[in-house]
């Protein structure tokens, strides 16, 4: 436990993890993946919806190489995206390969979801596998638009949990995590179900609402922030330091021209100012005494690893945030954060 007062000025916690980050591919993949560490972060959880997605052992060792090329400093796990043509064997060589986690997109949902599930007890033999070899199920918990059920983006989380239910009672040994909750109602499902399921909870949907995305393509994301109460649920399961919720970004950058456009493409980029945008909500909130928990070790626990070597200290000095970053605006651009990191000299 932190020693924490109202005066504290800096704050030095280990590097975070962040269990779910888009790093891209090609240039996008240059400009954002240094700045993962800027951002706090000693390691991270890729997300494998590049175009083409990646589906083998072979293409997310090809992808991670090409990332430690970037940024050789950093710790990347990496995932598969799961899909029909997944073997057994081919599970098996990736658990030996330290491959962490596989990534359900249910079909349509969000960006590059065109080659995800569209029924995810076709899966059972994938999701029985994973469960013996000891993988874990991150999923995009939101059914596709579909106007005869009623389903749109406002409720498609909350009408996926019975799936959510089903699958941990078909598989209850299955490690799954409910990625990027948005929803009072995930918050609560997750909380109930067992040990083997938990959430991870991004910095934008702990300050954002339906309001803030109306008009700002730069808050659209999936799934879209709802409204104050779900909001406020988020903030209080992090308020309480619930071990089951921990730290995933969903940063997921879009080039000015994918957003500034007539359909912008969902993702919000906070890759470079994670932990100073986490620090000021959780100061706002009165729980900073529960940063270090739900960046650095909630997570690990949850999916087993060791902590990371390093520290890193924020400041309380005024953080400008930059209006890009190469042709990618990030969240909050333009305005300025209580909490900096200072550059390693
Ligand atoms: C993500 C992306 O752009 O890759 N977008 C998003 O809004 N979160 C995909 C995803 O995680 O849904
Ligand atoms: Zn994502």
């Amino acid at each position: 436990m932190m020693n924490m007062t109202e005066t504290q000025t800096t704050l030095t916690i280990p590097l975070a993890d962040d269990f779910h980050v888009h790093l891209r591919d090609g240039d996008l993949a240059r400009t954002v993946t240094p700045l993962v560490r800027s951002g706090g972060v000693g390691r991270c959880l890729v997300m494998p919806n590049v175009n083409p997605p990646i589906q083998t052992v072979h293409d997310a060792l090809e992808y991670k190489r090409s990332l430690l090329h970037i940024a050789p400093d950093m710790t990347f796990l990496m995932t598969l995206y799961l899909h029909e043509g997944l073997t057994h064997n081919e599970l098996e060589r990736a658990a030996e390969a330290g491959i962490v986690a596989i990534k359900c997109y249910p079909r349509g949902v969000t960006t590059n979801s065109e080659h995800g599930a569209t029924d995810l007890m076709a899966h059972a033999d994938t999701f029985a596998a994973a469960e013996n070899l000891g993988m874990v199920l991150c999923i995009h918990g939101e059914i596709p638009n579909d106007t005869e059920r009623g389903i749109d983006i406002m409720n498609a989380e909350e009408a996926f949990l019975p799936e959510l239910k089903r699958l941990h009672t078909t598989f209850p040994k299955l490690r799954i995590v409910l990625e990027h909750v948005s929803t009072a109602a995930a918050v609560n499902a997750v909380r109930e179900l067992g040990d083997s399921v938990a959430a991870t909870i991004t910095a934008h949907h702990l300050l954002l609402t339906a309001e803030d995305w109306a008009n700002n393509p730069y808050n659209f994301c999936k799934p879209v922030a709802k409204t104050s109460a779900d909001r406020d649920a988020l903030r209080a399961i992090i308020k309480e330091g619930h071990p089951k919720f921990f730290l995933g970004s969903d940063s997921a950058p879009h080039r000015q021209a994918h957003k500034e456009c007539e359909h912008p493409k969902p993702g919000i980029f906070t890759t470079p100012i994670l932990l100073p945008l986490i620090a000021q909500c959780m100061e706002e909130l009165d729980c900073l005494d529960n940063l270090a928990e739900f960046v650095a070790t909630f997570g690990r626990h949850f999916y087993r690893l060791a902590p990371n070597k390093g520290t890193v200290k924020l400041e309380r000095t005024p953080f400008h945030v930059p209006d890009r970053y190469g042709d990618i605006v990030p969240f909050a651009a333009g305005t300025t954060l209580n909490w900096s990191i200072p550059s390693p000299r």
